[in-house]
C-alpha cells in the first residue's frame, strides 16, 4: 500500500509541553483545612452549617472546611455541634441517641450537651469525672433559618454580622433560605470541586455572554445575549461588578454583581425585572467539594420568577442535552455536544491549578480583585490581626448592592444602595473599563 510522502514534523521549538514545571494551585486560595492560611481566614467569620429543617430527630453527620462533625438538636430545642469521637472511648456519636438535653453515646451512655459538657455516665451514675470531660464542640446561632457555626479562635469571635436584604421587613415580606446539607449537585450544577472554582465565576459577568447565551443556545435569560459594558470595582470588603447593556427602545439594563470577603456572594437574579439580590455563601465542604446556602428576600408566599427560565432556558426542556431529565448521566458525547457551568467548572479538576492561568485585563478584573483581597486578609489573620468584616463592638453590616436596575432618562428602578457615581457615568458614556488589579 502506498501511504504516500510523510508530512514533514515541525521545527518549531517553543510551547511544547515537554519539561514544563508542574502546575499548580494557589494553595492560599484552595486549602480550607485547619492550619491553612484560607482555612484560619474562612473559621474567623460564623459560616452557615446547615438549614434548620436539616436536622430532625437524628444526629447528622456534617463536614465543613474539612472536618467532621455531628450536628444534632436535642428535644429541648438547642441544636450542638460536637467531634464526633466520643471522649470516653471514641465510637463515633453519629450513632448516639438525640435526648432531651442531649446528645447520648450509644456505647456506654456518656451524655453530652449542645456545649460538650459530660451531663450523665449511665454506668457510674455520680462519678467524678464527669465534670472533668468536655466534649469538644463549636458555637452555634441560629438565624433566617440557617444554623450558623464559628469555628475559630474562641477569643477572637466575631459577633453576629447583620445582612441588608434582611432588614426593615415589611409585613408581606420574609427571608426564605435554601441550599444546605442536601444541596449535593447534580447533572447539571456539579459540586464535586474547589470552591474557588465556584467562586470565581461570581465575577464573571462576560461567561453569561459568551457560555450560556451565545454558545450553544440561551440557557438562562435572553438579554445576556448582548455583549455588555462591564466595570469591576473593589470595594473595602470585596468586589462589584457592573453589567450595562440598552434596551431596546432606551433606557439602560444593569444588572450588578457583588462578592464579600471571605466566601459570601450576591449575583442578580435568572430575571431583567428591577430587583434586589439575594446572597449566597460558598462553603468548603473540604477541598474537592462544596455547598451553597442561598438568602432571599421577598414577598410572603410568592416563589422565585422562573418565567423566562422556564421558557427558554435549561429549564425549559428545550435547551441542548434536556431530552435527557436533569438526574440522568449525561455520556461524555452530551457533554462534548451541550456544554454549561458542569463543564466550564468541573472541567477545570478537583482544583483548579493556577499557575497555568493567564488573567484578561478585561474579563478577569473582579477575579482579580477578591482573589488578592482573600490573600490579603488571610495575611492579616496569619500576622495577628482581624480580617475585614470580623467586629467586637457593633456587628458588621454586610451592604448588598448586588440586583437588576432600569435606568431611563437619569432615573432608576430596581436595585436600592448602588454606586450612583458609577451608574450615572456608565448610563450617560458607556463604561470605560478597569483592568484588574494585577496579582
Ligand atoms: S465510647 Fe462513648 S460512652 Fe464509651
Ligand atoms: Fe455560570
Amino acid at each position: 500500500m502506498d501511504f504516500g510522502e510523510a508530512p514533514r514534523p515541525s521545527v518549531d521549538t517553543e510551547g511544547r509541553l515537554y519539561g514544563r514545571p508542574r502546575a499548580m494551585p494557589d494553595e492560599t486560595l484552595v486549602r480550607s483545612g485547619p492550619g491553612t492560611p484560607g482555612g484560619e481566614l474562612l473559621r474567623r467569620y460564623w459560616q452557615p452549617l446547615a438549614l434548620a429543617t436539616d436536622v430532625k430527630d437524628l444526629p447528622v453527620p456534617v463536614k465543613i472546611f474539612g472536618e467532621e462533625l455531628v450536628l444534632f438538636r436535642g428535644g429541648n430545642g438547642i441544636p450542638g455541634l460536637l467531634y464526633p469521637r466520643c471522649m470516653h472511648r471514641g465510637t463515633s456519636l453519629l450513632f448516639g441517641k438525640v435526648e432531651e438535653d442531649g446528645l447520648r453515646c450509644c456505647y456506654h451512655g456518656w451524655k453530652f450537651d449542645a456545649v460538650g459538657h459530660c451531663i450523665d455516665m449511665a454506668c457510674e451514675p455520680g462519678s467524678e469525672q464527669m465534670g472533668r470531660v468536655r466534649q469538644p464542640w463549636y458555637p452555634l446561632v441560629e438565624k433566617w433559618g440557617i444554623i450558623f457555626t464559628y469555628m475559630g479562635p474562641a477569643e477572637r469571635q466575631p459577633l453576629f454580622p447583620r445582612i441588608s436584604i434582611c432588614e426593615d421587613l415589611g409585613d408581606d415580606e420574609e427571608i426564605v433560605a435554601v441550599g444546605g446539607l442536601a444541596n449535593a449537585g447534580n447533572n447539571r450544577f456539579r459540586t464535586d470541586f474547589n470552591w474557588w472554582t465556584v467562586r470565581d465565576d461570581v465575577m464573571d459577568p462576560y461567561h453569561l455572554y459568551f457560555l450560556h447565551s451565545n454558545l450553544n443556545g440561551i440557557q438562562l435569560i435572553s438579554s445576556w445575549k448582548a455583549m455588555p459594558k462591564v466595570e469591576f470595582r473593589a470595594t473595602p470588603d470585596g468586589a462589584l461588578s457592573y453589567a450595562y447593556r440598552d434596551l431596546e427602545g432606551g433606557g439602560v439594563l444593569l444588572r450588578i454583581g457583588q462578592s464579600f470577603m471571605p466566601n459570601l456572594n450576591a449575583t442578580d437574579t435568572t430575571s431583567d425585572k428591577p430587583c434586589q439580590s439575594g446572597v449566597d455563601w460558598t462553603i468548603a465542604i473540604d477541598d474537592t467539594s462544596y455547598r451553597s446556602f442561598l438568602l432571599m428576600r421577598r414577598k410572603r408566599g410568592v416563589p422565585e420568577s422562573m418565567e423566562e427560565f422556564a421558557k427558554t432556558g435549561i429549564g425549559s426542556g428545550s435547551w441542548g442535552g434536556m431530552y435527557k431529565s436533569i438526574d440522568e448521566p449525561w455520556t461524555l458525547e452530551d457533554r462534548q455536544r451541550w456544554q454549561s457551568d458542569y463543564e466550564t467548572q468541573g472541567g477545570q479538576g478537583e482544583i483548579s491549578l493556577h499557575s497555568d492561568d493567564h488573567l484578561s485585563a478585561k474579563l478577569d478584573g473582579g477575579v482579580s480583585i477578591i482573589r488578592r483581597m482573600f490573600k490579603q486578609n488571610a495575611e492579616i489573620v496569619a500576622q495577628g490581626g482581624d480580617p475585614v468584616g470580623v467586629t467586637f463592638d457593633e456587628p458588621y453590616l454586610y451592604n448588598v448592592a448586588a440586583g437588576v436596575a432600569i435606568l431611563t432618562d437619569g432615573k432608576k428602578t430596581g436595585v436600592a444602595g448602588f454606586d450612583e457615581r458609577i451608574t450615572a457615568r456608565g448610563a450617560a458614556t458607556g463604561i470605560g473599563l478597569q483592568g484588574p488589579n494585577s496579582d
